[in-house]
């Protein structure tokens, strides 16, 4: 037998497979770009289990006929490019006939499809290991339905690199929005585990459907962004003066494209840098660029593309995001350096609270740190020992460290940090006890978000419930909160919200994992004492004490440190005493 063989298609598809297929959000998003190039005015898509245990995409397209229907599943297998040249002029999302048979060599697969013309459509299921196939005649209307379930079930080792249901589902829900944004007179709807969490019927407006996704407070500050030169110009739509916790809601498209490119994300940091304020503001930014100028066939997965003059692409986005952050009335003279020192004028610096220059007298009497009762799951060998713990709070530094004077030395504990640690304990206590603490609120706050916002805090809403919060979506993106835990004010609520939001579609934040680790961090957080406010003796010995009792009182729980301890003889050392 000749050593060197052409390998059994089945196993070229797993193959490809790999680069097309990563996870349960890059199946969505080739089936929805299929919808979309065929013409389909109506996307749903249906999810169990965070689209590890079912996906379904259905439209109203084209469809198929039945002979079409089978080639469609060979591998380069395309209606959408013929010959070379096309491939320099493609209009469509798809091009490379990969999508479908690298999908049905990785899952169950089935298809079913109707063109509107012959007397009836087709379904084609698929084995994945014997690449068999089932064609049965189907009654449906015009369009397609794919459904994929079981993703991976044959290739263990990549079954394993999946995430919780819950991070695949919050893949998918960016997925779906950052479709639907271009696309605003096409209807898109997700259900997961058959409740519709996303439901974005037909808008008349490009910024109507921006506001649909990213929420009605988006409205006021949605600005325009219309810059061109050359045969290139750049229009869209950035917030100007609403700012996100990160940059979750930057898109970009590259003639109609969403791509993830590093000049287009460059030239929007500098642009947005120019200013001086806090967080990321919206972007939905579309580039119109000749094809000739762009090379969209760079990865298989082709969310990247090539530009033949990237240092003109970066001006013309810099400019155009710069000029619609500034403003008409500052937009004439853009490139003027002044901008920074100008200031955007759309944000008064950031202030503390003014708070009384209050001096904390020493706390003397008894000592107040108790040793805590140290328990097994409180001891981790490698890290550091809590060392003598008598010790006695002298007082408040910067009104944000507690001060202890302890028998190795000099002990700051950060306050908020401390807190934060303490309540995170708390929350997590009462999750898995499931005794849930609520203090009612009298008139119920009203939280309304985007759509992508919506089904986040839906996803979560089990976990926060069993934290305390009673919370009930009403209508369309808003819910009502009736009771929330004793220690957040109601003033922070919607804050709290925010962030918990953030931390969830932020793909960057290690330290969470699990929802409810999640929730309670957030919660933690934002019910913590802040930095820069004074504390009475009695305060500061309780939330030393309750620190020392806890899971771990050196970390807080996003990993910052609590306890920084001087020791004695440094101290000494200092003063040439040694
Ligand atoms: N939802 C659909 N409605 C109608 N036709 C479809 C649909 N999905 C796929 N097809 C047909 O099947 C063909 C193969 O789809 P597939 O996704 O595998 O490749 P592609 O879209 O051409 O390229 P790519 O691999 O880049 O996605 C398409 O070219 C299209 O003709
Ligand atoms: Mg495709």
């Amino acid at each position: 037998m000749p050593r060197i063989q052409i390998l059994p298609s089945e196993l070229v598809n797993q193959i490809a497979a790999g680069e097309v297929v990563e996870r349960p959000a890059s199946v969505v998003k080739e089936l929805i770009e299929n919808a979309i190039d065929a013409g389909a005015g109506s996307i749903e898509v249906l999810l169990e289990n965070g689209g590890k245990k079912r996906i379904e995409v259905r439209d109203d397209g084209c469809g198929m006929a039945e002979e079409d229907a089978g080639v469609a599943l060979e591998r380069h297998a395309t209606s959408k490019i013929r010959a070379f040249d096309d491939l320099a002029r493609v209009q469509t999302l798809g091009f490379r006939g990969e999508a479908l048979p690298s999908i049905a060599s990785v899952s169950r697969f089935t298809l079913t499809t109707h063109n509107g013309e012959s007397d009836h459509g087709v379904e084609i299921e698929c084995d994945p290991l014997t690449g068999e196939r089932h064609v049965r005649p189907a009654a449906r209307d015009r369009g397609t339905t794919v459904v994929v379930r079981e993703l991976f079930e044959n290739v263990p080792a990549r079954r394993k690199f999946l995430r919780s249901a819950e991070a695949e589902f919050r893949s998918i829900v960016t997925v779906v929005s950052s479709y639907a944004l271009p696309l605003p007179s096409r209807m898109f709807r997700l259900q997961h585990n058959g409740r519709t969490v996303l439901h974005l019927p037909p808008a008349s407006s490009l910024r109507e459907r921006i506001v649909q996704v990213l929420g009605n407070e988006a409205a006021e500050s949605l600005t325009e962004i219309d810059e061109s030169s050359g045969g290139t110009r750049a229009t869209g739509f950035v917030t100007r003066g609403l700012r996100f916790g990160s940059r979750r809601n930057q898109f970009f498209f590259v003639n109609g494209r969403l791509v993830r490119d590093r000049v287009l994300t460059h030239a929007a940091n500098r642009a947005c840098e120019a200013f001086d304020f806090d967080g990321h503001p919206a972007i939905v930014l579309f580039l119109d660029i000749a094809p000739e100028a762009v090379d969209v066939n760079v990865h298989p997965a082709k969310t990247e593309v090539r530009f033949r003059d990237s240092g003109s692409i970066h001006i013309i986005v810099e400019q155009g995001i710069r000029r619609a952050l500034a403003g008409p009335e500052e937009g004439t003279e853009l490139l003027d350096s002044g901008l920074r020192t100008q200031g955007s004028g759309l944000f008064p610096p950031q202030r503390y609270d003014p708070l009384p220059t209050h001096f904390v007298p020493l706390f003397q009497g008894q000592p107040v740190v108790q040793p805590p009762v140290q328990t097994a799951s409180a001891t981790v060998l490698d890290e550091p020992m809590l060392g003598d713990l008598q010790g006695r709070v002298i007082g408040q530094y910067r009104m944000s460290y507690v001060v202890i004077d302890t028998p190795a030395g000099l002990r700051l504990i950060d306050q908020h940090a401390a807190h934060e640690r303490v309540l995170y304990d708390r929350y997590l206590e009462r999750i898995t006890n499931r005794q849930p603490l609520s203090q009612q609120i009298l008139a119920p706050i009203l939280y309304e978000g985007g759509a992508t916002e919506t089904a986040v805090l839906e996803s979560h809403a089990e976990e926060l419930r069993a934290v305390g919060f009673e919370i009930e979506r009403f209508s369309g993106n808003a819910f009502a909160i009736s009771a929330v835990p004793p220690e957040l004010l109601r003033g922070d609520v919607e804050s709290f919200l925010r962030k918990l939001i953030d931390a969830s579609l932020d793909e960057k934040a290690p330290h969470v994992t699990r929802v409810r680790e999640k929730v309670c961090a957030s919660l933690a957080c934002q019910a913590a004492i802040k930095v820069h406010r004074p504390l009475g003796g009695d305060e500061m010995a309780r939330l030393t004490a309750d620190l020392l009792a806890s899971s771990n009182p050196f970390a807080c729980p996003h990993g910052r440190p609590v306890i920084v301890d001087i020791k004695h003889p440094d101290i000494e050392r200092h003063f040439h005493r040694r």
